[in-house]
């Protein structure tokens, strides 16, 4: 369900209660690749947010800048910022209990997220080693691109580590949801789009996209001829952003919206509040309801609806299999896509180039 922001009156006084209550019990978070495009707004957003009572800032650059800023702020998250020098790492993932990676180049116009693979393959991998060593049971939130393979090569890592826990990893597709809701929004006239719930699976990059707009609540009516233009503008909707910034880089802004509302509803679920859902792209085999799933799509790593509790990752719901013959075929699509892009990043760890 969803809460909509109310202000702060008698009749809403038990909610700002509430609130508090759950403070008292919050969470550690660590930003790596917190001084880029997206890590600084994100830091921000997370800073303002309650139910963090600390938040670790680690990056090759600029965080004690950053925390510096940041810690003016008079929110109750006490800040730091940490670089490479003097073991800062370590002392960065020292107690965290969430992790948010947003670390890596960024695209620019005429790229694919694939095209990011050389370089953010290795700064991932080296970001999740550490977190296999200080925090393994940390929960991993997976922004870096192309999430399609920056996940696996996570998964490879960890359970090199013998520390694999797949309802505690997963790759960051909020953004296409955020998208979604927002060009459905447009279309059906909503006044608050982000009330519409509109399920977004398979991957994170052109047409492993799937929008099932079939399985919208409530139901949508898009009528038959925007139908095709809005699957793409959804697929392909971080171009717009790329061309816009001209080689500034891609969505920042936005995903950092996107990666605070997925780590928020991670961090209220650990802390016993029931009943939230968002999609995420995740080890379907180890998360319960998930290896039907995967029997059905044909691969391990894919996005689905995931129902989260105090563990992570509580239950892999199925709406693939409700998808109409179109969106199957858009599914079919997907999976190839994204058989390459799984395999490339589990060879990445296993058979290093
Ligand atoms: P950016 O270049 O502005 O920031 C990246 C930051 O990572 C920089 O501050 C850089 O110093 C840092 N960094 C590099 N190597 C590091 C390391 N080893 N440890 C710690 N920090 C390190 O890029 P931006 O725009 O913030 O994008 C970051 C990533 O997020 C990109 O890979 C981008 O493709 C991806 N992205 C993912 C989206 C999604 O929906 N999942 C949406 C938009 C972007």
């Amino acid at each position: 369900p969803k809460h909509p922001a109310q202000p702060l009156t008698a009749a809403t006084y038990p909610l700002f209660l509430k609130t508090h209550a759950i403070l008292s019990s919050a969470i550690e978070l660590f930003v790596a690749g917190a001084a880029g495009g997206i890590g600084q707004p994100l830091s921000l957003l997370l800073k303002a947010c309650p139910l963090i009572t600390e938040l670790a800032l680690y990056d090759v650059v600029n965080t004690p800048g950053v925390a510096a800023d940041l810690s003016h702020i008079s929110s109750p998250a006490k800040i730091t910022g940490y670089l490479p020098k003097d073991d800062g790492m370590k002392q960065a993932f020292k107690g965290a209990e969430l992790v948010v990676i947003p670390a890596g180049i960024p695209r620019k116009p005429g790229m694919t997220r694939d095209d990011l693979f050389k370089i953010n393959a290795g700064i991932v991998q080296g970001l999740v080693q550490g977190i296999a060593e200080i925090c393994p049971k940390a929960f991993v939130l997976i922004i870096s691109n192309p999430v399609n393979s920056t996940v696996p090569i996570a998964a490879e890592v960890l359970k090199r580590a013998n520390v694999f826990d797949p309802t505690r990893l997963f790759g960051v597709t909020t953004l296409d949801v955020v998208r979604a809701e927002t060009f459905v929004g447009e279309i059906v006239g909503s006044k608050n789009p982000s009330e519409l719930v509109i399920p977004v699976v398979g991957g994170h990059s052109g047409e492993t996209i799937v929008p099932l707009f079939s399985q919208a609540q409530p139901s949508v009516d898009i009528p038959a001829d925007k139908l095709d233009a809005l699957i793409n503008r959804v697929q392909f909707g971080g171009d717009e952003v790329v061309k816009a910034k001209d080689g500034a880089g891609s969505a920042t802004l936005s995903m950092a919206y996107a990666g605070f509302r997925f780590a928020e509803k991670v961090a209220k679920a650990v802390k016993g509040e029931s009943g939230i859902i968002e999609p995420s792209y995740v080890y379907l085999p180890g998360i319960e309801g998930g290896e039907a799933i995967q029997k059905a799509v044909g691969v391990d790593f894919f996005s689905v609806p995931i129902e989260l509790g105090p563990n992570g990752a509580k239950k892999a719901i199925d709406i693939v299999s409700k998808a109409n013959d179109a969106e199957k075929k858009l599914l079919s699509v997907a999976v190839e896509g994204l058989k390459g892009n799984i395999e490339k990043g589990v060879e990445f760890v296993r058979n290093p180039p």
